[in-house]
């Protein structure tokens, strides 16, 4: 709750946040135990109804007295149909050879009246945002409720939007992060610079905007949460490392992969927007065809992913990963985030002492010109 006592990010006991995880890996277990850890859990409430985001909150409060947030997308725009077509008629091999019908490639704004009313009516200590940002009456009326509102930014421009709009705090990603790019509008003229990496948006970011960070995308060890918190987040937001905890909801198949070490890439083919993934048979087939329409593809492609999570055919899911998803473990939360945090501070002692004091001024000699006359 927007409190007394400064922001949610000034009382953590430690500065980890569990990322939101849209799409399975997300349960009101695994936000639980990161929050009772002393870092702060996320639930995701993408591609839920309001009635079943209902249902993870109340589990969620059954489970924790801690503060936790949920995690909204901001809806787009629809995508022209044709390209939409174009991309179906692509995928019928794919179909046939699952045995499944394709889904109905529809434009949805993900219920995003019906689960802001839910927050307001029975609110959370954060909300936060993806994909674009809330407009200043949505940030009003959740402040007003008594939540947070952070809003997800990949660029200085989108994180002066946030902060204009009243955003308490920014989640900055970097172009390293596992999932979808968060970016405001999905612009495949973008693509060319691949996005910015955490390390150059944080500078970039600071630079402009003087709100707390919470940095995220490819950090997968206590040192790098180190490396965030000297570049001056408040914390640090990750979402890999906690996939192959027993409390996260990840698929067997998704799991398999990730003990794996084939590269990550980025890719529309899955769900029409910009997404890191494990490069695996369909993003291979399909990425460069893949058009810009989000949610429609996500609509199109559930049921292939859907059987391929069921047939244990991980060529046809879609493997949202990090950068640095190699270095996962799999730990029970609470016991991930102590680590890290135990890793973290090492990192930072280290850092310290190699940097050592500041170095006192030694005398300056007098140069043989100065002496004589
Ligand atoms: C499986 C998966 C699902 C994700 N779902 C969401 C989501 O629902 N909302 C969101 O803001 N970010 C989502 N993300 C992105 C994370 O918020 C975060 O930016 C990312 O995980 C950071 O990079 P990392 O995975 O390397 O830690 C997701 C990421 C993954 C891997």
């Amino acid at each position: 709750m927007v409190s007394l006592h400064g922001l949610v990010l000034d009382r953590l006991a430690v500065p980890i946040v569990l990322a939101p995880l849209a799409g399975g890996p997300s349960t009101p277990e695994l936000t639980a135990a990161v929050s009772d850890a002393g870092g702060f859990g996320f639930l995701a409430a993408g591609y839920l109804a309001a009635s079943a985001l209902a249902e993870r909150l109340e589990r969620t409060r059954t489970l924790t007295e801690a503060p936790i947030g949920v995690n909204l997308f901001v809806p787009g725009t629809p995508a022209p149909p044709q390209a939409v077509d174009a991309y179906a008629a692509r995928l019928a091999d794919d179909a046939r050879q699952a045995g499944v019908e394709l889904g109905a490639a529809r434009f949805d704004d993900d219920n995003w009246a019906a689960k802001l009313e839910l927050l307001m009516a029975t609110p959370v200590a954060v909300v936060s945002f993806t994909f674009g940002c809330p407009e200043p009456e949505v940030v009003d009326r959740l402040r007003d409720a008594g939540s947070e509102v952070w809003v997800t930014v990949t660029g200085p421009g989108e994180a002066r939007r946030a902060v204009d709009a009243g955003a308490d705090a920014l989640v900055v990603q970097g172009a390293e992060a596992g999932g979808h790019r968060a970016s405001f509008r999905d612009d495949p003229a973008e693509d060319v610079t691949g996005g910015i990496g955490l390390l150059s948006l944080l500078q970039l970011v600071r630079a402009q905007v003087d709100i707390p960070l919470v940095a995220t995308g490819g950090i997968g060890s206590g040192a790098a949460i180190a490396a965030v918190l000297a570049a001056g987040a408040a914390a640090a937001q990750l979402g890999t490392a906690f996939l192959r905890c027993p409390e996260a909801g990840t698929a067997a198949v998704h799991r398999q992969a990730l003990a794996g070490s084939a590269p990550t890439t980025v890719t529309r083919a899955f769900t029409g927007r910009l997404a890191r993934g494990i490069r695996n048979r369909f993003l291979d087939r399909h990425g460069a065809a893949a058009p810009a329409a989000y949610p429609e593809l996500h609509h199109l492609t559930a049921p292939l992913r859907q059987a391929g999570r069921a047939a244990g055919d991980a060529g046809l899911v879609n493997l949202w990963a990090g950068q640095t998803y190699e270095l996962g473990r799999q730990l029970p939360a609470g016991q991930l985030v102590r680590t890290l945090a135990e890793e973290a501070r090492a990192a930072l002692q280290q850092a310290q002492a190699r940097l050592g004091p500041p170095p006192t001024p030694r005398p300056r000699k007098k140069t043989r010109g100065a002496e004589q006359p």
